[in-house]
């Protein structure tokens, strides 16, 4: 039988003891970080990747900001020698970054093209041999464009294709949308911390765990 990738869980942050709780767990297999993360966290982005390499996670996503294909691809470079295997170069759906990433995919290093938002873009970046590509799920939706509608539209197209390109489902913001991206075929949700703590809970699950401790009690006692 051949063997098939299942779906994975990153997590969407910048906030090492956030994230380091979270990795205990056993369930994440990454991390995407970007610019904005790390400012609001009022972070370096080189002391967040240090930590997180430290801490032994081995795909965390380092957003590079540039103006030209070559400098995309040198700070790219610089990245990976810094960080190993650990780094994930993410790259713009620009000119620019997918030009960095078709020239990073001859070095095989992995990249994540970001601020996907049409089918188009996919196509690109799947031409540009992208590792990951992360279409944004709420950002489309805050503009009242369908972002699950655009998961399920290159997961076709891919599938059809036999493109490799995994597609990172990024900027959801709820439970519910972990469960449609994964359905409609995603093969790779990225997730605030709080949605991921959110992703246990179930009132069925808590009254029905209440129910069993107290009668396990009365049969013990
Ligand atoms: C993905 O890689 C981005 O970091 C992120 O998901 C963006 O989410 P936002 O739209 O909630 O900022």
């Amino acid at each position: 039988m051949d063997s098939i990738a299942p779906m994975k869980l990153f997590l969407d942050s910048a906030d090492k003891s956030a994230i380091i709780k979270r990795f205990e767990t056993g369930l994440i297999s990454g991390v995407t970080t970007n610019p904005t993360l790390i400012f609001k966290g009022g972070y370096h982005p080189q002391q967040v990747y240090r930590e997180l390499v430290r801490a032994d996670i081995k795909d965390i996503s380092m957003e590079i900001t540039a103006d030209t294909a070559r400098e995309f691809f040198e700070r790219a470079v610089n990245h990976s020698k810094a960080y190993g295997d650990a780094a994930t170069i993410k790259l713009p759906c620009s000119k620019e970054g997918l030009s960095a990433c078709k020239q990073l995919n001859k070095l095989n290093i992995r990249t994540n093209i970001t601020l996907v938002f049409s089918v188009s873009q996919a196509i690109l970046a799947a031409l540009a041999g992208a590792t990951y590509i992360s279409p944004f799920i709420g950002r489309m939706d805050d503009n009242s464009l369908e972002g699950l509608s655009l998961i399920h539209d290159i997961a076709e197209v891919y599938k059809q294709q036999y493109v490799k390109t995994q597609i990172l489902a990024a900027s959801v913001r709820d439970v519910q949308s972990v469960g449609k991206a994964f359905e409609l075929g995603a093969d790779i949700c990225t997730i605030p911390p709080k949605v991921f703590d959110n992703m246990y809970n179930h009132i069925l699950t808590d009254k029905g765990l209440e129910q069993f401790n107290e009668h396990a009690n009365s049969t013990e006692s």
